[in-house]
């Protein structure tokens, strides 16, 4: 049967090792980070009963672990996090798999995927075309429960200057008004607002995230190993699709800001009976976008290095988001921190958001 490798990594040190060898995750979170940098590959999951809607086939996957945090990617020489991802390639490799995808911080370091495809004998994909169209996607079905129309709205993108964050960007650019590009460099930022400004869709930067009190929406595609988006950010009854692992929006958010609809991204359904083999936080039968590029790609019999590199193309974000029709995936329902989001959510949320206009006028 034809096979996938899909690597991930621990998001959240504690949590994540827990879920694979629980007496490890009892350690401190410092011994974890620093330890887990001397843990070989592990093959966490055999992953099985992916479907195609379109000819019937059945793929099968695996799901290996490479031993760094978020942290220690970013912190480590670059050559200790190839070094790593490449070791874990090589375990996909042997394991017989035709196509290797990239998840959280693996597919960020760096060059996003070059140098480690260049270092491997089969084809790699970081999965963030179809990543971005699902986002989109999300955003306008949260607008239309939340009964917003985007062509009125201010949108932000934290992490703007990001690979997800231009292609985000770009392509809110063509629905919303007025656009906020958040990021650190303000440089960078600039780049991004005299592309989105040549399609008459006004700009503005800002590297404060005090910025966010303006936006209606907000898309959360940063690369901060801890959360930035605090309640106090937040405009009342605001959208906000947080797609960044880990998740750039602070869990008191959910706690204080009762008003606002808090989305996670990026989450694909996949068709048929999947078995992961493994908890990665989400629901049954759906996966990251990222994850399910490297299914529909399987699937399609493209072992190919679609999506590698900070540039995204428009015209492959289209193009995964057919192949994934196609195929059967298709935007999860909509979860709020990994629970489903109900219509008396949606209700209460609104609710919340009149009243708090009532009390501040
Ligand atoms: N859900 C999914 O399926 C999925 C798939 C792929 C990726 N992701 C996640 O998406 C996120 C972005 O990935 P990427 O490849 O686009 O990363 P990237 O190309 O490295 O871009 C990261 C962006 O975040 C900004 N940033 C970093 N730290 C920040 C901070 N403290 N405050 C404000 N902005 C900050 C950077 O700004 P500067 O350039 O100014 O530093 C940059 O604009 C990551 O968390 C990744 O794990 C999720």
């Amino acid at each position: 049967m034809t096979s996938f490798a899909f690597i991930v990594h621990p998001v959240e040190p504690q949590r994540d090792v827990a879920r694979k060898f629980p007496l490890l995750g009892r350690l401190p979170p410092s011994v974890v980070d620093f330890g887990s940098r001397f843990f070989p590959p592990v093959r966490l999951a055999h992953i099985t009963g992916i479907r195609s809607e379109a000819t019937g086939q059945e793929i099968e996957g695996w799901l290996l672990a490479c031993p760094l945090t978020p942290k220690q990617m970013l912190q480590a020489p670059l050559s200790t996090a190839y070094d790593k991802i490449v070791q874990t390639g090589h375990l996909a490799e042997r394991l017989g798999a035709r196509l290797l995808g990239l998840g959280a911080f693996t597919s960020v370091v760096g060059d996003a995927g070059v140098t480690i495809s260049n270092r491997l004998s089969i084809p790699v994909t970081t999965g963030h075309s179809y990543t971005v169209a699902l986002t989109m996607e999300a955003v306008h079905e949260a607008a239309k429960r939340m009964n917003i129309e985007l062509t009125d709205c201010s949108a932000a993108i934290v992490g703007a200057s990001g690979s997800l964050g231009k292609a985000c960007s770009h392509l809110l650019a063509r629905n919303v008004p007025r656009l906020i590009l958040i990021g650190r460099h303000r440089d960078r930022l600039q780049a991004v607002q005299h592309l989105v400004e040549s399609f008459g869709t006004q700009a503005v930067v800002a590297t404060d995230l005090a910025a966010l009190s303006e936006a209606d929406l907000v898309v959360a595609v940063s690369s901060a190993t801890v959360p930035i988006i605090k309640p106090e950010h937040l405009k009342r009854g605001a959208i906000v699709c947080d797609v960044a692992r880990p998740p750039s929006v602070h869990p008191e958010v959910r706690r204080v800001r009762t008003d606002v609809l808090l989305i996670d991204g990026g989450v694909a359904a996949v068709p048929g009976e999947m078995n992961l083999g493994f908890d990665i936080g989400l629901p049954p039968g759906t996966v990251y976008g990222c994850m399910a590029e490297t299914m529909i790609l399987t699937l399609e019999g493209r072992y190919e290095c679609f999506t590698l590199g900070k540039e995204l193309s428009l015209q492959r974000i289209d193009e995964i988001a057919q192949l994934a029709r196609k195929h059967g995936f298709h935007l999860s329902n909509l979860y709020s921190l990994g629970k489903n989001l109900t219509p008396e959510m949606i209700a209460r949320v609104k609710q919340k958001a009149h009243q708090a206009l009532y009390v501040k006028i």
